[in-house]
């Protein structure tokens, strides 16, 4: 009989955490039994991506933009977000400093996957993205968290960060803004962390996949801060800020000889990103910005609606993230953890939002809104949380 054997990162995959989704799996399994669930849990946007952008598309797949691609992505792609980089930055950019990939996730387990050996440390400030977890799993990396911590509204810490990195470090990876705190680097910060990596022989990769969703500032990219771009490497993509999360789209910005390493792993493992959904990808950052705009003060119009009605609810508390698509609801008042609150809200509300603790332990007692709901699904799901805490179900948690 046929023994199967697997190899090592596919065992590591099959391991990793699958309660961090069990509320919303079951949340899905209630809904398809016909239950008025409401999903505050996903981050996908939840506007159609816009039509000028589609109009686009059909017209290219119309004259037959539909074979292979080179390996770091169209030259048409790799000018216009060359373009966009050099804008904000005091390094000029080109075209052959981007590498295209099929998403941000793929673009960041390339770039890692270029980067580090199995059983290497990369440091991670938590919360951190879930999606990280898999990835560093299916690469086999030792991961090292830094706490930020919740009494600071999960402030990004450089003094941490630092004090993290020791001899074993090879790669240091943030995210600002950060899913799921709103969390955002400063310039000086970015600046003083690029600076002390490059000191440390430490490259350091800045996932900026909402970097076009900010509230109360302006985005600063790692490359527009750091003083050298050599062991620095930004990924960004197109998924939240122009939804466009299913057509897979992200890129790497980096230099040097990384930019070959890459463009031949993205050759090897993918052979080119479609034609057809490059070209669209440059019509979407070239087009101006209305849409990006529309949606990202529609976010901010529910970030507003959310921190309103849930700081005056009794014993949740949250504060206003500076950018992203998600608030952190503290809930240390009313149940023994985010888990346990998360779970009971579920049963007794048909509420389906995620657990703080998947993001890493300084969340535990927090879970995650998102601010992909239309309003009045919001409005419906406040109102449920509402008499979620002010009735004697929460017990349960
Ligand atoms: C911080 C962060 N990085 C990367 C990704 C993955 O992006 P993509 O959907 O383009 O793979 C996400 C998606 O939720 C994210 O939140």
């Amino acid at each position: 009989m046929f023994k199967p054997k697997f190899s090592l990162p596919s065992e590591a995959l099959n391991r990793a955490d699958a309660d961090v989704w069990a509320v919303s799996t079951r949340a899905h399994e209630l809904a398809d039994k016909g239950e008025d669930v409401i999903f505050l849990c996903v981050g996908d946007p939840n506007f159609d991506t816009p039509e000028p952008i589609l109009d686009y598309t059909r017209a290219r797949l119309g004259v037959g933009r539909t074979h292979y691609s080179p390996d770091a992505g169209e030259p048409v792609l790799r000018r216009a977000i060359a373009t966009i980089e050099s804008k904000v930055s005091p390094h000029p950019c080109s075209a052959d400093d981007v590498v295209v990939f099929p998403g941000g996730t793929n673009a960041i387990y390339s770039v890692l996957a270029c980067l580090l050996n199995p059983e290497e440390e990369i440091v991670i400030p938590e919360p951190m993205y879930i999606g990280y977890v898999p990835i560093c799993d299916a690469l086999r990396l030792n991961v090292k968290r830094v706490a930020c911590p919740a009494e600071d509204n999960f402030a990004f810490d450089v003094e941490s960060i630092k004090a993290a990195i020791g001899d074993e470090t090879r790669v240091v990876m943030i995210n600002t803004p950060v899913n799921p705190t709103g969390a955002m680097a400063t310039p000086e910060q970015l600046r003083e962390l690029a600076a002390y990596c490059r000191e440390r022989d430490v490259w350091l990769v800045s996932d900026e996949m909402y970097s076009m969703i900010t509230f109360a500032r302006r985005h600063t990219s790692l490359r527009t801060a750091a003083e050298h771009l050599d062991n620095v490497v930004v990924i960004d993509g197109l998924s939240k800020s122009h939804a466009m999360s299913g057509w897979r789209l992200g890129w790497a910005v980096a230099q040097g000889e990384l930019v070959e390493r890459l463009a031949q792993w993205a050759g090897a493992t993918m052979f080119g990103c479609p034609q057809f959904i490059q070209e669209a990808a440059a019509f979407a950052l070239e087009f101006d910005g209305y849409f990006v705009e529309q949606m990202r003060s529609a976010y901010e119009k529910r970030r507003e609606l959310i921190v309103e009605r849930i700081s005056n609810m009794p014993g949740l508390s949250c504060y206003a993230p500076d950018a992203g698509m998600f608030v952190m609801v503290d809930v240390s008042q009313v149940a023994e953890s985010g888990e346990a609150f998360a779970s009971a809200l579920l049963d007794a509300e048909r509420v389906s939002v995620l657990p703080g603790a998947p993001f890493g332990p300084s969340a535990v007692n927090h879970v995650r809104l998102t601010l992909a709901a239309d309003e009045a699904d919001l409005r419906r799901a406040l109102d449920r949380i509402e008499h979620f805490v002010t009735s004697d179900n929460r017990q349960a948690g």
